[in-house]
């Protein structure tokens, strides 16, 4: 072993390592922050040929690891603040929360019992009784952080599926899944989040076990075929044990008709989950809150902050409306939340989540609300679903280009129709357009489906982008899509 120890401690030498660390690794940040392209434009072969893994056994030392992470790493990331970088529900990040980044880090405090994270821990769990509060639901602590959408879905369908089950008696958590499963159904929209799906695969009822309900024109949840295949289960001798809602489809932005689906929902005792991944976000904003009413009727509800919140990734929670449910997923490990502690009322907060070791998110999500207030934090959201109506009404007017739907939320659905000449395939110019953009470093466009058609995407997340950076950007797609299309 080398004589310097590569802990990070109190001790002067440790210190003084850690700050000549962070420093290095800050400079570098500052100087890949200032680079103009989006992305530097390597391709799959070239960077696997490049990035090569150098482990020896003497080890390069701090200094040389990390040159070596801003050669191959840092140089040939994807600038997500750029203003052509908007494919996806992928933020950038707020300055805070890269600051709260360094406080978590640096403590590694684990929010699994309280004796590995005493104030995160009460930060939490204020944080999570806040967000429940601006949800609409009852004062309460149950909820937890979780490392985004995907996990906060899973505990909702978990619990939902949990509860089910112990309506009729059965405990799954002792005894495991029973009965005749191919009858146990979850609902959710054909625009759902493919993560309903996977999580119902994961929990032992397979893909066959989600029901998808059509989508009118704007992709929210059809409320009539909604009821049509709720009495058709019901004649089949099917069960629901939950119906999914959307706030906020990934694509579209669509916000299912939460109160409906709510109400419906209660007349046969189905568990509501929300996953409001996207617009969860809303709950901030004054001008379009009202859009998340009946958020509050939700049995659970996921929100997600490395989205529209502008968190560094990860950084999302589930919250559950009644605290009781959450002795269905309790477990009693001596080592992390003895009964004894429990009953001293020492909270440990592994009792809440599928997770054990797990990060202290939560104070980015803190930090952030203190920094900004929450009047700033919703103007930055609000831009983006003002930008994705003015960047819809400039497509609008484009002869080359077709708005494929109106935006609901911080996106524009479009595709490009070259005005000379049959494209033979419309489907595959846009696809091709979205890849050699990539490709050439400039931009970062989505590419998804609209109705089964490939069409192109902006998620105008990012509060700096302003419309002339989104007609630019438009602009390179005419170009770009004129340019293949005549090839
Ligand atoms: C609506 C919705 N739900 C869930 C998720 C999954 O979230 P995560 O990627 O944080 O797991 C996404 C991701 O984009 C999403 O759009």
């Amino acid at each position: 072993m080398s004589d310097v120890n590569p802990i990070l401690s109190g001790s002067a030498q440790s210190i003084a390592a850690y700050q000549e660390a962070i420093e290095q690794s800050t400079k570098a940040v500052v100087q890949w922050l200032k680079q103009p392209e989006m992305y530097q434009g390597k391709s799959v072969a070239e960077l696997r040929e490049r990035i090569q893994l150098e482990f020896n056994a003497e080890g390069l030392g701090n200094q040389a690891a990390i040159e070596r992470a801003v050669e191959y790493f840092l140089k040939d990331s994807l600038s997500v603040h750029h203003p052509q970088c908007v494919a996806h529900l992928h933020c950038p990040s707020l300055v805070i929360s890269q600051a709260a980044e360094v406080l978590i880090n640096a403590t590694n405090q684990s929010m699994d019992s309280w004796d590995q994270s005493p104030s995160a821990t009460i930060i939490e769990m204020k944080l999570i009784a806040w967000l429940r509060e601006q949800t609409g639901y009852p004062a309460g602590d149950a909820g937890v952080f979780t490392s985004g959408g995907t996990q906060s879905n899973l505990m909702g369908l978990m619990l939902a599926r949990d509860a089910f089950f112990a309506r009729q008696g059965h405990s799954v958590q002792l005894h495991g899944l029973t009965g005749n499963l191919s009858k146990i159904k979850v609902f959710c929209s054909e625009s759902a989040h493919f993560s309903v799906q996977k999580n119902m695969a994961l929990m032992g009822l397979g893909y066959q076990s989600v029901t998808q309900v059509k989508t009118d024109k704007f992709s929210r949840m059809d409320l009539n075929d909604l009821q049509a295949k709720l009495a058709q289960a019901k004649a089949n001798g099917e069960q629901v044990m939950a119906i999914v809602a959307t706030a906020g489809t990934t694509d579209a932005g669509a916000i299912d008709p939460l109160a409906e689906i709510a109400a419906l929902a209660a007349q046969e005792q189905i568990w509501v989950h929300v996953d409001a991944a996207w617009g969860g976000a809303l709950l901030l904003s004054e001008k379009y809150r009202h859009l998340l009413n009946g958020l509050e009727l939700a049995d659970s509800v996921t929100l997600d902050f490395h989205k529209q919140f502008f968190q560094t990734i990860s950084c999302g929670a589930f919250l559950l409306k009644d605290a009781r449910h959450y002795q269905l997923m309790r477990y009693q490990a001596a080592y992390l939340n003895s009964d004894f502690d429990e009953e001293q009322g020492v909270p440990n907060l592994v009792s809440k989540s599928l997770q054990t070791t797990r990060r202290f998110d939560a104070l980015k999500l803190w930090m952030g609300l203190e920094a900004l207030g929450k009047k700033q934090y919703a103007e930055i959201i609000d831009n983006g679903v003002t930008l994705a109506q003015e960047v819809a009404r400039f497509v609008a007017t484009q002869p080359q280009l077709e708005l494929v739907m109106e935006p609901q939320l911080a996106s524009v659905l479009f595709r490009f129709r070259p005005q000379s000449g049959e494209a033979a395939d419309v489907a595959l110019l846009n696809q091709r357009i979205g890849d050699a953009l990539l490709a050439s470093g400039s931009a970062n466009v989505g590419v998804t489906e609209a109705d089964g058609i490939t069409c192109l995407k902006l998620t105008l997340l990012n509060p700096t982008v302003s419309l002339e950076d989104v007609k630019v950007l438009l602009a390179s797609v005419i170009a770009c899509g004129q340019q293949l299309h005549n090839a």
